[in-house]
């Protein structure tokens, strides 16, 4: 069976879409297509390029396979597979901005997002602002005449708060900017920009698509108005991805949606465990009742994941410190999305509006498969380190 009908359960869609069996002998996966060459039968068909296959650079087998699962996810009418996230990010942005445009980005972007516009971007002659992640509606007393991107993130990077997709969009739209969306955090099963007028939406598939923390992948699926233009500048910057990569991304994809189920439930009962925890000032978890933007994430979205942050009851980096250096199951490492639990702590250096204040140090846990009481003992080992400081 091979179908991308929207009819179906999403687990069965993820088991069945991209690839059909029988156009390999029956082979329930792709094959894994290593290719520079792809000969042509005579020179007419070189002259017009008229065959399915021209070059390894746009396109295999393999990449189609992956890239038709997630156009059923998401919606869109096309999506370029790029070696990264961050390229997944980066390479957009370039599609559609140009000298003298405007740019608008969520204060409370993935880091290296903020990087590349505080440096590419405003070498080629990109105006760069940030804007509150609250903004809303109220976006719309930002654009300018030169405002061709609005950036979107949400939930936030590490802080968690929910942005009025839809408000954005309309505000956005209105002005005739187009709207782009790091959807990481959702994937395409909790959250489908597009569905919510987001043009462009973006995805680190290193993380849940892919699932075990070994894998560098990025994806960025556009609607029918964007996708030449994204297509377009993909084919130009020769940035595609090896094979075997993206094999193992839609390999990745076919228990997504098990694993990500666990890495919601367990990631709840802790976040919520954590709340009524002495060491813990507040948790930003959107799931959550308490979380000041409940209201926007249940209105938008149909899942949580698997990470949030916690907020320790004041200290500053030396508790940080402490509760990092008393873990023994969580890894102290920066990407998420894997089976394994991870903790980081968060730096708001970087940002002008979204910096709280907060009453102590953040640190960010992505929760992985493992059993949540065991999750549970060690975070106590790291919140009761804190407290001895
Ligand atoms: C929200 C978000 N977007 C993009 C990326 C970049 O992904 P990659 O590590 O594949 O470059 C990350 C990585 O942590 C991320 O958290």
């Amino acid at each position: 069976m091979a179908t991308d009908g929207s009819e179906l359960g999403i687990n069965t869609r993820l088991a069945h879409s991209g690839n059909n069996p029988h156009d390999y002998f029956g082979f329930v996966n792709p094959p894994v297509v290593h290719a520079s060459t792809v000969l042509y039968p005579n020179a007419a068909t070189m002259a017009a390029r008229s065959q399915k296959y021209t070059y390894g650079t746009r396109g295999t087998p393999t990449t189609d396979a992956l890239a038709h699962a997630i156009d059923a996810l998401e919606g869109s009418d096309g999506t370029i597979i790029v070696p990264s996230g961050l390229a997944a990010v980066t390479i957009p942005l370039l599609a559609f901005l140009s000298a003298g445009d405007h740019v608008l980005i969520v204060d409370s972007v993935y880091h290296p997002t903020r990087n590349f516009a505080d440096t590419m971007l405003k070498r080629l002659g990109v105006e760069v602002e940030y804007y509150d992640p609250y903004a809303g509606a109220g976006i719309a007393g930002l654009i300018k005449p030169n405002t061709k991107v609005v950036f979107t993130e949400s939930p936030a990077s590490n802080t968690f708060e929910v942005q009025d997709v839809p408000a954005i969009v309309k505000a956005a739209h209105a002005a005739g900017a187009i709207v782009m969306m790091d959807n990481t955090w959702a994937t395409p099963l909790y959250f489908r920009p597009l569905d919510h007028g987001v043009d462009i939406s973006i995805h680190a598939a290193t993380k849940y698509p892919a699932g075990h923390s070994d894998v560098l992948l990025g994806t960025v699926s556009a609607n029918a108005d964007c996708w030449k233009q994204l297509c377009e500048t993909f084919y130009t910057m020769g940035c595609c991805a090896g094979p075997d990569d993206v094999y193992q991304v839609l390999r990745g994809l076919r228990t997504m949606g098990v694993r990500l189920d666990h890495h919601q439930k367990s990631a709840l009962a802790i976040a919520g465990w954590l709340e009524s925890q002495p060491g813990v000032a507040r948790v930003l978890h959107p799931a959550l009742p308490s979380h000041p933007d409940h209201a926007v994430w249940k209105r938008d979205f149909s899942g949580s994941s698997g990470i949030f942050s916690i907020v320790l009851k004041g200290g500053g980096q030396k508790q940080q410190h402490a509760f990092l250096d008393a873990l023994r199951i969580f890894g102290l490492g920066y990407s998420w999305g894997g089976y394994e639990s991870l903790a980081v702590p968060v730096f708001l250096g970087d940002r002008i509006v979204a910096k709280g204040p907060y009453d102590g140090p953040l640190i960010r846990l992505q929760i992985g498969l493992e059993d949540v009481e065991d999750l549970k003992v060690d975070i106590l080992r790291g919140l009761a380190a804190a407290a001895a400081v």
